[in-house]
């Protein structure tokens, strides 16, 4: 079964960032994030589920010491934010004086990001800095800028390399925008 039929007809998939691009953006980050944390110890928080693909290749590329946890939060009804977010599984670790690094999959609202920063200053970090695969700004609600960025994109629903379309398309290698199919043809 090819990915546009695991849709339906009725949408088609447009490559955004290839598997290779986005390899080349990971190793970039991982090494600014190197540069500015030589030194230190670091707890890495992920957010889950989206940003598990990312975080995995860019924790390979640390050379510094790190701790992982997880976090997940939820704001999403399919390609809708419902701009109230919930906590839904918090993190094993904790964090009082701790120098932290979230990593996120793709920033949208901001709303999610900005509930977590909040959240984690108010437990105490001692710095808190925060990384995302993807900025996508035109819908920005929160004023939120992240520290470490792999891609400004200028607006779209995209999947794959973690990112869902309810649940579903996680799995691609390379990350697409989903595009209504105009002409009844199949890509
Ligand atoms: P925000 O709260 O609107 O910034 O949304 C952040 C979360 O929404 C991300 O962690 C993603 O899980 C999800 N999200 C936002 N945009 C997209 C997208 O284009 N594709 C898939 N998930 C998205
Ligand atoms: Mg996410």
């Amino acid at each position: 079964m090819d990915q546009t039929s695991r849709l339906g007809q009725e949408h088609l998939l447009r490559v955004v960032y290839s598997h290779q691009q986005i390899a080349s953006e990971v190793a970039r980050l991982a090494e600014e994030i190197n540069k500015a944390y030589s030194g230190r110890e670091l707890l890495v928080i992920v957010v889950l589920k989206g940003a598990l693909f990312f975080a995995a290749d860019l924790l390979r590329g640390l050379r510094i010491p790190v701790r992982v946890d997880f976090v997940k939060l939820s704001s999403y009804d399919g390609m809708m934010s419902s701009g109230h977010v919930q906590l839904t599984k918090d993190l094993d670790t904790e964090v009082a004086g701790r120098d932290v690094l979230v990593v996120e999959d793709i920033i949208d609202t901001g709303l999610t990001l900005s509930f977590l920063v909040d959240l984690l200053h108010k437990r105490g970090v001692a710095s808190l800095s925060v990384c995302t695969l993807i900025d996508k700004k035109e819908r920005r609600q929160a004023q939120f800028d992240p520290d470490f960025v792999g891609f400004d994109c200028p607006g779209g629903f995209l999947v794959g390399y973690g990112l869902d379309f309810n649940e579903r398309l996680r799995e691609l290698p390379s990350i697409y925008e989903i595009v209504e199919n105009n002409t009844g043809e199949v890509e």
